[in-house]
């Protein structure tokens, strides 16, 4: 992809495992859509660019119809009950909350001591994108709920922009609860706290995850380095997702004019889940 900043020089092992992951990224995406080429990044499935509330809206007029007797006569509570994918998401959903609760009481690091209360997660993930950010800061710790305070709120334009509604994409931290004014997590805070992380992830099943700055890359991929220099190139977590490293919301507000690379990011995003720009064909 084209960056406005200069190309960094690349060491070639870096460069051959980002080029690795990336054909890995591909190759997954081909397999999922039964295609064989680059038509994958091109037609994306007509179903995928529904949005949540379009599902709901869609669920509600199948459900209603089913009830009055006015449409085909379809069980839908029914059918879906036989549905395996449909169970799957009912049960992670179920452990997802079961998780939410017991990490409502964690103990496991100096954090829990400071914080107001956990900070777990917020939004479905029905769209197959997660965002990863680096911690709960002040508002987030009044209201336990990630990014929603002035950067989540530049995060939710971005999610917008990008053609999703906010609650299908999930949005969680690589720590759960604030560190003290606001600091960077100790690498034995994210330790103590990754668990959680890769349960959630395991559970959702993401297609990409965004990860928000350096501390979020680092605490998905391990990889660390300047996320000026790391953005905009695909990485993997845990062999299998692919991340895009991106700049913190934090920081587009103190620099501005670095929202022109996130944007750059962000589209990559949209392309590798087969979706299209709002406006653009
Ligand atoms: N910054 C983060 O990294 N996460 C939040 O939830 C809020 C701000």
């Amino acid at each position: 992809m084209t960056a406005a900043v200069a190309e960094p020089e690349l060491d070639p092992r870096e460069e051959l495992t980002t080029l690795v992951a990336a054909l890995r990224v591909h190759a997954e995406l081909c397999r999922e859509s039964g295609a064989t080429g680059l038509e994958a990044y091109r037609a994306p499935p007509e179903n995928r660019s529904k949005t949540s509330e379009q599902s709901v809206a869609a669920d509600a007029r199948e459900s209603s119809a089913a009830g009055t007797g006015v449409g085909p006569r379809t069980d839908v509570s029914a059918s879906r009950a036989n549905d395996p994918g449909e169970q799957d998401r009912e049960a992670s959903a179920r452990r997802l909350e079961m998780l939410r609760v017991e990490v409502s009481t964690c103990t496991r690091c100096r954090l829990s001591e400071t914080r107001t209360q956990t900070v777990f997660a917020r939004g479905t993930g029905s769209s197959g994108l997660c965002f990863v950010g680096e911690g709960p800061g002040a508002d987030e710790d009044a209201q336990g709920f990630p990014f929603v305070g002035k950067a989540g709120q530049l995060l939710d334009r971005m999610i917008e922009a990008m053609g999703f509604a906010r609650d299908e994409v999930y949005v969680a931290n690589i720590v759960k609860c604030r560190p003290p004014n606001n600091r960077k997590p100790e690498p034995d805070e994210v330790a103590a706290c990754r668990p959680y992380l890769v349960e959630q992830l395991e559970l959702l099943k993401p297609k990409a995850i965004v990860a928000l700055g350096a501390t979020a890359l680092e605490g998905l991929c391990g990889i660390s380095g300047g996320i000026t220099r790391l953005r905009g190139t695909w990485r993997l977590y845990r062999g299998t997702v692919a991340v895009m490293p991106t700049f913190h919301p934090a920081y587009l507000l103190r620099t501005p004019s670095a929202k022109k690379e996130v944007w750059l990011d962000l589209q990559e995003v949209v392309r590798h889940l087969g979706r299209s720009i709002p406006g653009r064909k």
